[in-house]
């Protein structure tokens, strides 16, 4: 299934609540939530207090992205703020493993990030226990870049090696994804598209409203190519 998840590190600080529900009611199906240590990246963002203040508003899937060192110190406490799925970085964490295991035991989803330089290849072993794999872009730390287009190749060849082990997993992209460019992270492979300034620049609820529309065509299409491929 194709999912959006608006990064709310685009969003008016000021209106948090008003935004969330707008991005809601267009159909979107996760809240991407950043949290940044000024350590692993070089901004500091937001961690448990307004994720669990969060939680009061709204039932939309959490998808706390983990731009901090050694994330296992707040995995529990990720749980307790309310989080659903917890991506943290390959290159932050000295125990991957263990990690996934600690997010799995706790009732939630695992995800494992990779930044734009990292190869898929340190994946290999623990693709099969993994609930979600992230694909970043754009060096983590700010939203609003451009993304970095070598970065659609390892999507490419996620994609291939996922279908190839006869996987699930979703393949998230996050970073300067657009209404215009949206279509090729798709036809990459991705399912699970992050969209902070596309989505809370301007109109929230208009502007998730036509990504969904992007995602749910581009979905359509795959179903009925496959359809005609099984007749
Ligand atoms: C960047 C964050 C992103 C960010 C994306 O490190 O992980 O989720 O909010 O912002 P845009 O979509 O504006 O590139
Ligand atoms: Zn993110």
């Amino acid at each position: 299934m194709n999912i959006l998840a608006p990064s709310l590190l685009g969003c008016d600080f000021t209106n948090l609540e008003s935004q969330i529900k707008a991005v809601e009611e267009a159909g979107a199906q996760y809240l991407h939530l950043d949290v940044m240590d000024g350590l692993f990246v070089p901004s500091i963002s937001f961690g448990m207090p307004v994720i669990a203040s969060l939680r009061r508003c709204t039932d939309m899937v959490f998808d706390v992205h983990m731009m901090v060192r050694d994330p296992e110190r707040y995995v529990q406490a990720m749980k307790e703020a309310g989080a659903d799925l917890v991506c943290f970085h390959q290159e932050a964490c000295v125990h991957l493993d263990r990690t996934i295991n600690q997010i799995k035991e706790l009732g939630m989803k695992a995800g494992v990030a990779l930044n734009p330089a990292t190869p898929i290849s340190v994946l290999d072993c623990i693709l099969d226990q993994v609930d979600q794999v992230l694909i970043m872009t754009v060096n983590p730390g700010f939203g609003g870049q451009e993304y970095i287009p070598y970065t659609l190749k390892k999507v490419r060849t996620l994609r291939k090696a996922v279908t190839e082990r006869g996987l699930s997993l979703d393949i998230q992209v996050d970073g300067g994804v657009t209404l215009e460019n949206c279509h090729l992270f798709l036809e990459a492979g991705a399912n699970v598209i992050v969209a902070g300034s596309a989505v809370f620049r301007g109109d929230a609820g208009e502007n998730a409203r036509a990504l969904m529309t992007v995602l749910q065509e581009r979905e359509k299409r795959v179903q009925e190519e496959n359809t005609c491929g099984q007749i």
